[in-house]
């Protein structure tokens, strides 16, 4: 097992990574001085997979355990939702001193930090990501939030938990899809901050995709620590955090363009794929670099190219993402693989080549 030391003042947490943490649980919930009430809340797949063995576990270690199951997906990262674990929480008299924890991928830890953060003006909040993306991504950090209307992460906050708990072996169960998807980030995480950590995946390709515990371990720390750096020196997404969107302004254009049909790991694939070819053609990048990303995109089973597509939709939905967001159209290029900046004066001549050739 691995720990990593999240340094947030009085908002720091541990996040452990490791196979088996789940066994743990009650141990690590009880040495953060957590007792009593513990809520999980989670969707019925993850339930039926780590649902029963986790509440055991818990009650095994003396907490009164109580299992809130709400649908599984992006759609019910909503309001009504949250309204519904709301009153739940009432009914089972829920205080502040109540844990929640929240078990499943990135939907669930958005959506169960959102209401913890809310409940009576924030509750105890463990997360326990089960899928590659939340481990390395959303349950670092404290972004909590729910969809609104047609617009994601309308509604939200800041909210640290108290730990996180990435127990590894529970990415066995994960489909291949959500498995690759997952790994986008990780690359990105790579690309961004740590030239040696791109090489380490490039030379354990097979024993990443074969989920071997060692290289699940390796990766899945290395990008979390990448994550948490990034987060020290910009809690509140003011400016520094905006590297973590490396690949995202041209992923979430497909994402719309395609009506979210494609995957998002995908639509990252490509997006990344297009950023480091923007990079090259800023002049910022080298072209062999720009390939040895596309190559190990390829290599994981990620797409890097999105074809049949107006350009001019294309470009909209890069505008309309703009327009919700910052205001600003940020892309973050790579210098070298390991280092990036975050440029917003890009000519969009040069945006609308990148999307008609690739
Ligand atoms: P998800 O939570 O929808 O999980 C994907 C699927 O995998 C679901 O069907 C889920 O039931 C299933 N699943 C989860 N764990 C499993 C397991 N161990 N075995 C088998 N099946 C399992 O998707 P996701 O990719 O984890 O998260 C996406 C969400 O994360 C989006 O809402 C996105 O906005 C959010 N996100 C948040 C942040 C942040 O910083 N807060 C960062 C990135 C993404
Ligand atoms: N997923 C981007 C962030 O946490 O800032």
């Amino acid at each position: 097992m691995k720990s990593i030391k999240v340094a947030l003042g009085d908002r720091s947490y541990t996040i452990n990574v490791g196979a088996n943490l789940l066994a743990k649980a009650g141990v690590k919930i009880k040495q953060i001085g957590l007792k009593n009430q513990v809520i999980i809340v989670t969707n019925p797949n993850v339930a039926s997979l780590y649902g029963d063995y986790l509440k055991t576990v818990l009650e095994n270690s003396g907490f009164l355990v109580h299992v809130i199951e709400i649908g599984d997906g992006e759609k019910y990262k909503s309001l009504e939702t949250a309204s519904e674990i709301y009153e739940s929480l009432s009914n089972k008299h829920a205080t502040r001193d109540t844990l929640v924890i929240a078990l499943g991928g990135g939907v669930i830890g958005d959506l169960v930090g959102f209401v913890a953060a809310t409940y009576q003006r924030g509750v105890h909040l463990v997360h326990v990501p089960t899928t590659l993306l939340a481990q390395v991504d959303s349950s670092i950090g404290g972004k909590v939030a729910v969809n609104y209307g047609n617009l994601k992460n309308q509604i939200g906050t800041f909210y640290q938990p108290r730990l996180v708990l990435s127990d590894i072996l529970t990415l066995k169960s994960l489909p291949q899809e959500e498995f690759v998807g997952g790994l986008a980030e990780v690359i990105k995480s790579a690309i961004i901050a740590d030239g040696a950590f791109f090489e380490y995946i490039e030379n354990n390709v097979d024993s990443i995709l074969n989920r071997e515990m060692k290289a699940l371990e390796a990766i899945i720390y290395r990008a979390a620590v990448i994550k948490v750096r990034v987060v020290e020196k910009d809690e509140y997404d003011t400016g520094y955090r905006h590297v973590l969107n490396l690949g995202h302004t041209f992923g979430h254009a497909i994402e719309t363009v395609s009506k979210y049909k494609i995957h998002h790991g995908a639509a990252i694939s490509i997006g990344i794929t297009m950023a480091t070819k923007l990079a090259v053609t800023t002049g910022f990048l080298r072209e062999t670099d720009h390939l040895r990303v596309k190559n190990l995109l390829r290599k994981i089973g990620l797409p890097t190219q999105f074809n049949n597509i107006s350009v001019n939709r294309f470009f909209n939905a890069i505008k309309y993402d703009k327009k919700i967001h910052s205001g600003r159209l940020h892309f973050i290029l790579p210098r070298s693989i390991g280092d990036v900046i975050v440029a917003d004066n890009i000519d969009p001549v040069l945006i609308k080549g990148i999307i008609k050739n690739g």
